[in-house]
């Protein structure tokens, strides 16, 4: 049934404007009613009576029947959306924070008032990798899915390492270009990332994953010892997020700095381009590619949720809902994973915070040093908020490690266990 759509739209920033003006631009048969937004003193490309600082005119408005959120706070994104939900008005979102952070809730409002919440927008841009994961892999069987989730941290890193650029003007760049959260350590601490994998999680396994019980790591104490390390091995660095099966009872999830070489599937996925990969038993290896953030891009994918509830389009969340149904226990989360790691420390002290398994190199300089060996992931997530705090850097080789690898035997170098 094809519905004429009123639009009551909150945020008129990066994202909104991009939606507004694809909407024009495509004649798409939908009326933007009101335009909810915060500062009363900046300046509108749009007639003055679009505008609203009351979020009640649009949530009390029965006349609206579609909420169109696109703030940058996840709190205040939050309240809107559920008080539309429990209104009964379908809502499309972009917010990865907000809905990674109240998926069971935001699953349960759903059901509960017969409504729809879609949010292709907040996964890599304008990559439909959400739709993709709940409809075309309904019944496949996914081994893993991974790939660059952040805009902003691609961006940075393409600069950094293909153009010399300074790592400061290189985020200035991303903020400037719309890419960049308005809080950036979203995107360089590796939280913008993590909060998609978690949904990501969801649609392709039926898992729901806390943000806070995944190992996230970003890219903001990336050093010139790293990059030049990086160069001089021929790799690219890449942000990469990613959920695998483990096996029948057990998925394991990390975002964290990957080395890539140019032999790797993301090698040339270059800039504010996302990507993500999905491996699955039939289907092999299947890569989508497009661009992960700015106003046009993202504003695109919410064109394409708008449309499809034009439709009477729901995720029905059925890799979540089967396993309930049948008895099945939902997927756990393991920290099992042995991960090859490249670590770059100064003092002695961060060297030994990690248990390395093993260590296959270790090179001690006059301004840093660095070892490259095997962690468990248990310790990565264990030891994450140090990591964070201390003077290092961590990266994923990106080596495929066997349990027999990570046997910790050592050509003659010291073994941590
Ligand atoms: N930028 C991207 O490339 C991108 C990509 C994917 C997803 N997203 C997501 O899309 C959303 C919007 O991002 P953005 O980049 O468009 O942000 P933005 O450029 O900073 O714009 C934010 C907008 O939200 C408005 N706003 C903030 N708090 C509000 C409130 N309580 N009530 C009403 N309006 C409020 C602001 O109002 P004023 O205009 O009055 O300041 C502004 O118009 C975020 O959730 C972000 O994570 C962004």
């Amino acid at each position: 049934m094809d519905k004429q759509h009123k639009i009551g739209m909150f945020g008129f920033g990066c994202v909104g404007q991009g939606l507004y003006d694809i909407l024009e631009k495509t004649n798409f048969r939908a009326e933007v009613v009101k335009i909810c937004v915060k500062n009363k003193s900046k300046e509108r490309s749009l007639p003055a009576h679009f505008f609203t600082y009351d979020a009640s005119s649009i949530l009390d408005d029965d006349n609206i029947n579609l909420v169109v959120e696109l703030i940058d706070n996840a709190d205040e994104a939050y309240q809107i959306v559920t008080t539309a939900l429990k209104r009964g008005k379908n809502v499309v979102t972009a917010n990865k924070k907000m809905v990674a952070e109240h998926l069971e809730e935001l699953l349960q409002l759903q059901e509960k008032h017969g409504v729809s919440l879609l949010y292709e927008g907040a996964v890599c841009g304008c990559i439909p990798i959400i739709r993709t994961l709940e409809e075309y892999y309904d019944n496949e069987l996914v081994f893993s899915v991974s790939g660059i989730f952040n805009g902003s941290s691609n961006y940075i890193l393409t600069k950094v390492i293909q153009e010399n650029m300074s790592y400061a003007n290189a985020l200035k760049q991303a903020q400037d270009l719309g890419f960049a959260e308005t809080d950036p350590t979203l995107d360089v601490g590796g939280f913008d990332p993590l909060y998609k994998l978690c949904i990501v999680a969801l649609h392709a396994y039926g898992v729901i994953a806390k943000p806070d019980e995944v190992f996230n790591y970003g890219i903001q104490s990336l050093s010139e010892h790293d990059i030049r390390f990086a160069i001089e091995k021929g790799y690219k660095l890449k942000l990469l997020a990613s959920i695998e099966k483990i096996n029948d009872h057990e998925v394991s999830l990390s975002v964290m700095p990957h080395f890539v070489g140019k032999g790797h599937y993301l090698y040339h996925v270059e800039n504010e381009y996302n990507a993500a990969i999905v491996e699955a038993a039939f289907s092999s290896k299947q890569v989508f590619t497009g661009k992960g953030a700015g106003g046009h891009p993202t504003g695109s994918a919410v064109l394409s949720d708008i449309s499809a509830n034009r439709y009477e389009y729901k995720y029905e969340y059925r890799k979540a809902l089967a396993k309930k149904g049948s008895g099945l226990l939902p997927l756990k989360i393991s920290y099992g994973q042995v991960q090859e790691i490249y670590l770059r420390y100064h003092d002695e002290q961060d060297f030994k915070l990690l248990p390395f398994i093993t260590i296959s190199e270790k090179y001690q300089g006059t301004d840093f040093n660095y070892v490259i060996g095997t962690v468990r992931l248990s310790d990565l997530y264990k030891y994450k908020n140090e990591l964070n705090k201390r003077n290092v850097f961590v990266a994923n080789t990106g080596k495929k490690i066997s349990t027999e690898q990570a046997t910790p035997i050592l050509n003659g170098v010291e073994t941590l266990v």
